[in-house]
């Protein structure tokens, strides 16, 4: 398939491709692998840092972190029951590890046995929840590690693994990842985004990174491909500005930038307590109102937002995680369409008592205007440069009446007994237009 000669985020078809993912706002992400049995505990020590990073964490030889073949037998695993968990919290989108780090895969792999066919569980993971996702209307997309610490001939070695290099060809593990990914994308497929992750070791180049944005590309026409295919992603903050530079969205991690990226697609990666791979004992959960204040916020800077779970070891989606997505559930049925489908807050500044999203229609825009505190009673807004026709408060039957101000408008928010996040829905007679 020709490649068309731009660069890889202007090329004509790009707003066409990134239609579903602007309009879906909200996704989860799942870290699940065979570090998910141990927990973040190795040899009973529970390790310090990040789940899935065991292998690393605990400077385990493969030899011995291959003990966790025959612990890998998440029996409570339920396609079906994950895919239902993201959809009932109004997510639109889910990205499984097909590969991480330590590079496990998840699928029946015709390229390697390091797959969930050689352990007890036999079960191919990206089969069940591609078909789960495809009943439940969730888009299903995968995240795959470029690093890989198991391979044989991926370079560099990390420093503990002894294992001899001679022989070793870097050439040829690239090979192997392409033939995996036209693997996945062939049986799994069509696939919502390829979530690249582990570009930011040396033997990986900005030419690399675009070959691989190009033959993901030739693989499925419209897929999504993340930042981190290639080398500008620019840190923990994610954001790729540099056009040369290929993948379809930024991605900041456990971070949201200050004031967005207009003109570029972003989405922030973020976890529910501190760690991406089930992690025992991490208990330091945010609440239920923290995880959808971030989402509004996110949503108000014109970003998505990727939430992550990591389900343990029996497969099963932790309670606390569970608990907090239904919370979320619960508002997005009331409020979801001042998430979904919404851009930017228009205004210059962003109000004290909240957050703002918009919606572009016709005759006139929409904006939703987010009370962040249960105790506000008024709250004031600029002059979005169309007059506002009508006032509704979402999830009730108050329509506020909306007073001029000197430099805009303002309009009661009725008390609505609990203590969750409000929204007010201002219709205006036309297209907001800001100066
Ligand atoms: C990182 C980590 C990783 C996690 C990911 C999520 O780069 O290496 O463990 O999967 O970010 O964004």
């Amino acid at each position: 398939m020709p490649f068309p000669d731009t660069t890889p985020r202007t090329d004509s078809d790009h707003d066409r491709r990134m239609r579903w993912f602007r309009e879906a706002r909200f996704g989860m992400f799942i870290h699940f692998g065979l570090y998910s049995s141990a927990g973040g505990v190795w040899n009973g020590r529970d390790l310090p840092g990040v789940g899935e990073w065991l292998m690393s964490n605990g400077r385990i030889p493969v030899s011995e972190y291959q003990q966790l073949l025959e612990r890998f037998n998440p029996v409570a695993f339920d396609a079906d029951a994950w895919a239902k968990t993201a959809k009932d919290a109004g997510m639109r989108y889910l990205v499984l590890t097909s590969k991480h780090h330590d590079g496990f895969c998840l699928w029946d792999s015709d390229h390697t046995d390091w797959d969930v066919m050689s352990t007890p569980f036999r079960r191919d993971i990206l089969q069940e929840l591609s078909g789960a996702c495809r009943r439940h209307g969730v888009k299903f997309c995968l995240y795959h590690s470029i690093m890989d610490w198991h391979h044989p001939d991926y370079l560099p070695r990390p420093g503990w693994d002894k294992r001899s290099t001679d022989g070793v060809d870097f050439d040829r593990y690239v090979a192997y990842m392409k033939n995996q990914l036209k693997e996945i994308v062939r049986k799994y497929g069509p696939l919502g985004i390829l979530w690249f992750d582990g570009e930011w070791e040396p033997t990986w180049t900005h030419e690399r990174g675009l070959d691989l944005y190009r033959t993901v590309r030739s693989l499925q026409r419209d897929i999504l491909i993340n930042n981190r295919v290639d080398k500008g992603r620019n840190g923990m903050q994610g954001l790729t500005t540099d056009e040369r530079y290929a993948g379809d969205f930024g991605t900041p991690e456990q971070e949201i930038p200050p004031t967005g990226l207009p003109g570029v697609d972003w989405e922030s990666c973020m976890t529910m307590n501190t760690s991406w791979g089930y992690k025992a004992s991490d208990t330091r959960w945010k609440s239920s109102d923290e995880l959808l204040r971030n989402l509004i916020d996110i949503a108000s800077k014109g970003g998505n937002y990727l939430l992550n779970v990591g389900p343990d070891g029996r497969g099963e989606i932790p309670a606390a995680s569970r608990d907090r997505l239904r919370d979320i559930g619960v508002w997005m049925r009331r409020n979801g369409q001042a998430i979904h489908g919404t851009v930017a807050n228009p205004f210059k500044t962003v109000p004290a008592w909240g957050r703002v999203t918009r919606k572009e229609g016709r005759p006139g825009d929409t904006l939703y205007l987010h009370v962040f505190d249960s105790k506000t009673k008024r709250v004031a807004f600029p002059h979005p440069g169309a007059t506002p026709v009508r006032a509704s408060v979402l999830g009730s039957s108050v329509k506020p009446a909306v007073s001029n101000t000197a430099s805009g408008f303002e309009l009661d928010v009725p008390d609505l007994g609990a203590s969750t996040i409000r929204v007010v829905k201002v219709d205006l007679a036309g297209k907001v237009s800001v100066a």
